[in-house]
């Protein structure tokens, strides 16, 4: 039996990060640390934590890619029973203009954590993977045996490149039990509207966009095309609540701990299994929050995939996961979220 009862967070700062930290500390009795440098979050995520759970987790600013300071963290926690590494960088625009960037992060970190995991004996250990491992595929929905596509952008080649080190890893070192989950479209917020979505750098995501705008941020939503061969013209999506991908981790932990998993290395989507529209999803928009949103139709993004769901049986049967927030409950979580900052920051100015 597994005594140890620490879970170790990597990205606890972050959007997914610290949304699964609340579900772990909110339906688990297992304790939480943390480990964010905030190269893109606040040590204010940890104060909204504390409001809303009562907990106060410890964050070690630590920056993964160096490796003797991730080392000291494990010097210092010596009962952590498992792993949830979301740590890394996520733009998908910055990783083509800087790639660098982006292979020395998401690359460094993960190898680092590795090698503690090896070096300390944590043998449970999940990975923050992307439906972009996918490429742009036509076979849809899509399933988890279904091979890599070409990788869109260096930041999706680290999520490939992730994978395959986990595989290697996992039959070098049979002892450490690894799951990849690889997400659609991760949105919307906290139902408290206390947290959400708090990035440094400018947000490029639709739903975002969406909210940014309908509150003066931005000027308007460009609609990055309109002639796609699906049912209204525009790129279909598979979005899905982030709480949702929080417990969605929690059962992947617990999956690992109680010894399911039938591999050293398996993988699981997280999706809602339904594809929207960027029209469909700027109509629920303007539903839920009752004003019309300023938006154009644009050119078409380079790289975008026309249309992308998930195959949803594997983590339904094998983990026991199926979502609980629909389409309207993302909205108005994201938008919710929205009009919390907006009160925050009069408050605060
Ligand atoms: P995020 O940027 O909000 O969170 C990532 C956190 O990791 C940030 O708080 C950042 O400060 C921290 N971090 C980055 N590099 C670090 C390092 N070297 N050392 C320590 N901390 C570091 O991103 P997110 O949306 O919460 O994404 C979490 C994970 O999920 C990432 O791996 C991302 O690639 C993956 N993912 C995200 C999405 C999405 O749409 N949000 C979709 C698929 C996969
Ligand atoms: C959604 C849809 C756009 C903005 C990215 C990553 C993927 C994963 C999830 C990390 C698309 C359209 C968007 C806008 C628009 N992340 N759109 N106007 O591209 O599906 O996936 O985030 O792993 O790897 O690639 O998400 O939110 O950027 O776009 O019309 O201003 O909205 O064309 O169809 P995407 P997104």
């Amino acid at each position: 039996m597994n005594t140890k009862n620490t879970i170790l967070v990597t990205g606890g700062a972050g959007y997914i990060g610290s949304h699964t930290i609340i579900e772990l500390l909110k339906t688990t009795d297992f304790n939480v640390v943390s480990v964010d440098n905030f190269s893109n979050s606040s040590a204010k995520t940890f104060e909204r934590i504390e409001k809303i759970t009562g907990r106060k987790v410890i964050n070690y600013q630590v920056d993964l890619c160096n490796k003797t300071d991730a080392e000291k963290i494990f010097e210092t926690e010596k009962n952590i029973a498992g792993i949830i590494h979301f740590a890394a960088y996520k733009s998908v625009p910055e990783s083509v203009s800087n790639p660098q960037k982006y292979y020395y992060n998401n690359i460094n970190s993960l190898l680092n954590i590795l090698d503690c995991c090896l070096k300390y004996n944590i043998n449970n250990f999940i990975f923050s993977s992307s439906c972009s491992v996918y490429g742009n595929i036509s076979r849809l929905p899509v399933k988890e045996d279904t091979p890599f596509g070409k990788a869109e952008s260096p930041y999706a080649f680290t999520k490939q490149a992730g994978e395959e080190i986990m595989k290697d890893y996992s039959i070098a070192f049979p002892k450490l039990q690894s799951i990849a989950l690889r997400y659609f479209n991760p949105v919307g917020a906290h139902t408290s509207g206390l947290i959400g979505e708090a990035p440094i750098n400018k947000p490029s995501n639709l739903i975002p966009v969406i909210t940014q705008t309908a509150i003066g941020k931005n000027k308007e939503v460009t609609v990055f095309g309109s002639d796609y061969t699906t049912r209204d013209g525009t790129c279909i999506r598979d979005y899905i609540h982030v709480t949702d991908i929080g417990t969605a981790h929690i059962k992947a932990m617990q999956y690992l701990l109680e010894n399911k998993n039938q591999s050293s290395f398996s993988i699981f989507n997280l999706g809602s299994g339904t594809g929207v529209s960027v029209l469909e999803a700027i109509n629920t928009f303007e539903k839920i929050s009752g004003q019309k949103l300023n938006y154009i139709i644009g050119d078409k993004r380079p790289g975008d995939v026309e249309a992308i769901y998930s195959d949803t049986l594997k983590s339904e049967s094998e983990l026991g996961w199926v979502p609980k927030f629909n389409l309207d409950e993302m909205m108005e979580s994201a938008w919710k979220w929205e009009l919390e900052q907006v009160k925050e920051n009069k408050l605060t100015n």
